[in-house]
């Protein structure tokens, strides 16, 4: 499954180093060609003879070599790798690569790599709960690095929690999984909609809702990680999109949102709307601060009604097109999907209801059902909102090969 994939494995100082060896063996024997960098740290906890033995090449810790005066280039290792996992990766490193810190070669081979990383920590539970490490955790994650969640369990202080490296096993099934999504997508056009409208009332106020957006971008990151290039319609939100794969088409309000879409959508192969468009905007939005008026009590505001973009993509699709839509729902879940995928003419719909905890707006964990065209239903457990996202990928791959 691995031949001929370049594997550079990044080791950085945790007890949890020692078992690297390990999985510098599962991969050579999946295939992989190995390199290994340890930082100084790393080596008190793991002898870089041994790695050196099963990986067949020597460890890397500097760039420049005082006994046999070789000069490792940084960015030669960045650009002959196909994927680096930094395993173990502590807090320190972590924090490192957050904020750009380039103090060791390992965090120089980082900083000019260019194919994806993965991560697999390792350290204590207060050093993996802390504010900063969880902060520093999310804005790699928002790089679009992939994680591999430390395990819950007894650790090296003696304490328990959660902070243990996953295990070799494991790590391998992520980078095999990993290398066999890679390309699914490849040459596919993919548009998506994602996050709230706002639609004005007048220069400082608008009507909107609490979507964050983050489930549509964690599904664009999906695509864009598996080969497609991606267009996102995006509505206000916080988030940041950096792969270079997705193209962000910043929107407002849903007419804004609207027109963006349906421009786009006669390239696309496949359309996930995902946006939680306002059914309504104001009649009128008002050039000036509407002021309050002294003598009244209540105030009305007109709405009409916005345009559906779904339904409307529903109409214009062609038959090598798939689309997929949302449903947010409250109650009859389950049958209210079923009408909006019949009346919308989609391929899938993916539901969310509110009567789960955990799911829908605010959370970054979702909990889904994919219904198909033949009505099949489909559910999932809580999971996060970007492991949500890989299994909507795989449920779409799956219905195209059919
Ligand atoms: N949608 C859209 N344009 C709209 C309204 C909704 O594209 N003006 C899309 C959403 O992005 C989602 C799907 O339609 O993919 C369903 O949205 P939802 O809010 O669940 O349902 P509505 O169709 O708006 O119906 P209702 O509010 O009555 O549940």
């Amino acid at each position: 499954m691995l031949t001929g994939k370049k594997i550079l494995i990044g080791i950085t100082g945790s007890i949890a180093a020692y078992k690297i060896p390990l999985l510098v063996r599962l991969l050579k024997k999946a295939g992989a060609e190995v390199k290994i960098i340890a930082t100084s740290a790393a080596k008190d906890f793991v002898t870089p003879l041994t790695l050196s033995v099963l990986s067949g090449f020597p460890v890397l810790s500097e760039a420049f070599d005082k006994e046999t005066g070789a000069w490792n280039s940084h960015v030669e290792l960045g650009i002959w790798a196909d994927l680096i996992i930094f395993a173990p990766v502590t807090a320190n490193s972590l924090a490192k690569m957050a904020t750009g810190v380039a103090d060791n070669f390992l965090l120089t081979v980082y900083l000019s790599a260019k194919c994806p990383i993965m991560l697999a920590p390792a350290m204590d539970l207060d050093m993996y709960k802390h504010e900063s490490t969880q902060e520093n955790i999310r804005v790699l994650m928002q790089r679009g690095h992939h994680f591999i969640a430390p395990q819950s369990g007894e650790l090296a202080s003696g304490l328990c929690g959660e902070g243990r490296m996953e295990e070799p096993e494991k790590i391998l099934e992520r980078i095999r999984d990993f290398f066999v999504k890679k390309n699914r997508f490849l040459g596919k056009n993919i548009l998506i909609t994602a996050g709230p409208t706002y639609e004005a009332i007048d220069p400082v106020r608008f009507v909107g809702n609490h979507s964050s957006g983050l489930m549509g971008v964690e599904i664009a990151n999906a695509f864009a990680e598996q080969g497609a290039k991606v267009s996102l319609v995006l509505g206000p939100t916080a988030l940041k999109v950096v792969h270079q794969a997705i193209d962000v088409i910043p929107v407002i309000s849903a007419k804004e949102m609207f027109d963006a879409t349906t421009a786009l959508f006669s390239q696309a192969d496949i359309a996930v709307l995902s946006a939680a468009v306002a059914d309504f905007r104001p009649k009128e939005a008002a050039n000036t601060k509407i002021k309050k008026q002294t003598d009244s009590d209540s105030m009305m505001l007109e709405l009409v009604k916005n345009e559906d973009i779904l339904k409307t993509l529903g109409e214009r699709k062609q038959a090598n097109q798939f689309l997929v839509g949302f449903s947010l729902e409250t109650d009859h879940a389950i049958e209210n999907a079923k009408k909006k995928l019949r009346s919308k003419n989609l391929d899938l719909i993916i539901l969310n209801t509110l009567e789960d905890q955990g799911a829908g707006f605010k959370h970054n964990t979702n909990k889904i059902s994919i219904i198909d065209r033949s009505e099949n239903v489909c559910s999932y457990d809580l999971k996060s909102k970007k492991e949500v996202a890989a299994d909507i990928l795989d449920f779409i791959f799956q219905a195209l090969r059919k």
